[in-house]
């Protein structure tokens, strides 16, 4: 069974009489280790869809199965626990609290998970060695660069070691030698751990480094190659 299933997917935003379709009747399988690239025009759903799989978004119609569970029977106030237990999400702007240090920064899912304090500061502060910034532990995010504050919010997306890392555009706000820097360090997760990885770009380039590539259009999958 694949780690995502989608069925019959729909995301449906009421505005006055109209209604619009982010998602239209999407059905995706995706395997554990898989790494794609969500691609299409802007408007197209991508972010829509990415939301949904990391349980930040309810869906209007159809069914979500995660790893067999079926998420539209999970109640709201549960879900968390599945997106901690399942989710890492990186972001175009990084998303960092920018008065913690970048260690605590990167703990904060381990807070949620209700891991001890000190497990949770080795843990932090291995996983941040592991992306290479083992040295600037208790720096704060506007003390780096920004391709090592995306490194920071990939740590802090793995560090809970979920099977799924989500990415809407991690390389959007960095420059190209940066960006190829970022997708080598999300190839690597997807390879030494065999964690399936889901990219939204605009940028060949990017999906290059992906085995698959999904593309939206108007809400839907138009290719699958
Ligand atoms: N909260 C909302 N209310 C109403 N419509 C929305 C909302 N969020 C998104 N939409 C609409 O849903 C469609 C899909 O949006 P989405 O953000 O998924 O596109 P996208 O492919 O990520 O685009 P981009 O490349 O510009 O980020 C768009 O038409 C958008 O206007
Ligand atoms: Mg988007």
């Amino acid at each position: 069974m694949a780690l995502i299933q989608l069925e019959g997917i729909s995301k449906i935003y009421k505005d006055g009489q109209t209604n619009l379709s982010a998602l239209y009747k999407v059905d995706l399988n995706i395997e554990k280790g898989e790494m794609v690239a969500v691609m299409g025009p802007s408007g197209a759903g991508k972010s829509t869809l990415l939301n949904i799989l990391g349980c930040m978004d309810n869906f209007s119609e159809g069914e979500y199965i995660l790893d067999e569970n079926k998420i539209s029977q999970i109640p709201s106030y549960e879900l968390w626990k599945v997106r901690n237990k399942y989710i890492g999400f990186v972001f175009q702007y990084f998303a960092l609290i920018k008065e913690y240090s970048i260690v605590d920064n990167v703990s904060l899912p381990l807070m949620y998970a209700n891991i001890p304090y000190r497990k949770r500061k080795t843990l932090s502060a291995e996983t941040l060695r592991n992306v290479g910034l083992g040295d600037i532990i208790n720096k704060k995010p506007s003390q780096l660069s920004g391709g090592q504050q995306q490194r920071v919010a990939i740590a802090r997306a793995i560090v809970n070691n979920p099977e799924i890392i989500l990415a809407d555009e991690p390389t959007g706000s960095l420059d190209q030698n940066t960006g190829e820097d970022i997708m080598n360090l999300l190839v690597n997760i997807n390879k030494t751990y065999n964690k399936t990885v889901i990219i939204v770009t605009h940028d060949p380039k990017v999906s290059s480094y992906c085995n698959r590539v999904l593309t939206l259009k108007d809400g839907r999958i138009v290719a699958d190659t």
